[in-house]
């Protein structure tokens, strides 16, 4: 694998909201397609602007959710712990990124049947720990599973407001002890066991919060977000990253943004890495 970050997203052909399955998605707010692939195609732009290699995996009708790639899978090295997803409508995701792992290079592992986990969007290194959120879609076990797949030192939250359902919409690492994140997801112990396993933290408010402000892409030093998100853009400037905003308010509509289109194929640990060195 070459030096570039290396990115898996899906185009937005398919996307939409046919189902309801956390509280920002209503069958009767559609997404706008025309606008959705717009701001789809907008993002992957600018990540390539800012250095990204995006590959990609092909839309599927009747999956309108797998432009989330965030949830295919949590990349470790050369391997894949694939995600299997709470509710069944994302259910059929599952063999479609197995297939394209597999076939690039990965090797793709399985939890034990009955164990619940959603990637990316649930476990996230922040240098060498794993940050792994449960509760309302991964499950406390499968996190305490993947850990010891990956010999890694995990540090399991709960997710306590069904808007914040995926760690990665209320918790991004930037670097090796440093992450962006939203404390009001979280309980009293989840809050004290990040600020102890993460000692530079930026805070975001509940109104920047809700415009997905903790799911941001990371790219070395630039960091991509939805807009809405000034105040998180001015203290990510006065930390030494340089902010970019995108519109991304169709996905939204899903419960989803910048971080959730997105999984680094080059691990997940390996962006948290390489900005701490
Ligand atoms: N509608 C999708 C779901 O509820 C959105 C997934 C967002 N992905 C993420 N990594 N947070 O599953």
């Amino acid at each position: 694998m070459n030096n570039a970050p290396h990115i898996l997203m899906c185009p937005a052909d398919h996307y939409g909201i046919e189902y309801e399955i956390n509280p920002w998605m209503s069958r009767s707010r559609q997404a706008d397609r025309e606008l959705a692939q717009q701001q789809w195609r907008d993002l992957k732009a600018l990540l390539e602007q800012v250095g990204a290699t995006i590959s990609l995996l092909e839309p599927v009708a009747g999956l309108p959710d797998l432009v989330f790639t965030a949830n295919a899978a949590m990349i470790y090295r050369d391997r894949a712990i694939l995600a299997h997803f709470r509710h069944e409508q994302r259910q059929g995701e599952e063999p479609l990124c197995d297939r394209w792992l597999s076939s690039h290079g990965f090797r793709v592992e399985k939890l034990p049947d009955g164990r619940y986990f959603e990637g990316a969007g649930d476990a996230l290194f922040c240098g060498a720990t794993l940050l792994a959120g449960y509760r309302i879609r991964s499950d406390i076990h499968s996190q305490q599973l993947v850990g010891k797949l990956v010999d890694s030192h995990v540090i399991p939250v709960e997710l306590v407001d069904n808007h914040y359902y995926h760690l990665d919409t209320c918790c991004c690492p930037l670097a090796a002890g440093e992450a962006i994140w939203f404390p009001g997801a979280f309980d009293d112990y989840g809050r004290q066991a990040i600020r102890q396993a993460v000692p530079k933290l930026i805070e975001v408010s509940a109104e920047e919060a809700h415009s997905f402000a903790c799911n941001a892409v990371v790219v070395g030093k630039h960091v991509v977000t939805n807009t809405g998100c000034p105040q998180l853009h001015r203290n990510l400037r006065a930390a030494g990253y340089t902010p970019h905003e995108t519109p991304l308010s169709e996905f939204v509509k899903a419960g989803g943004s910048a971080k959730c289109l997105t999984l680094r194929l080059d691990g997940e640990e390996a962006a948290s890495w390489k900005n701490a060195a």
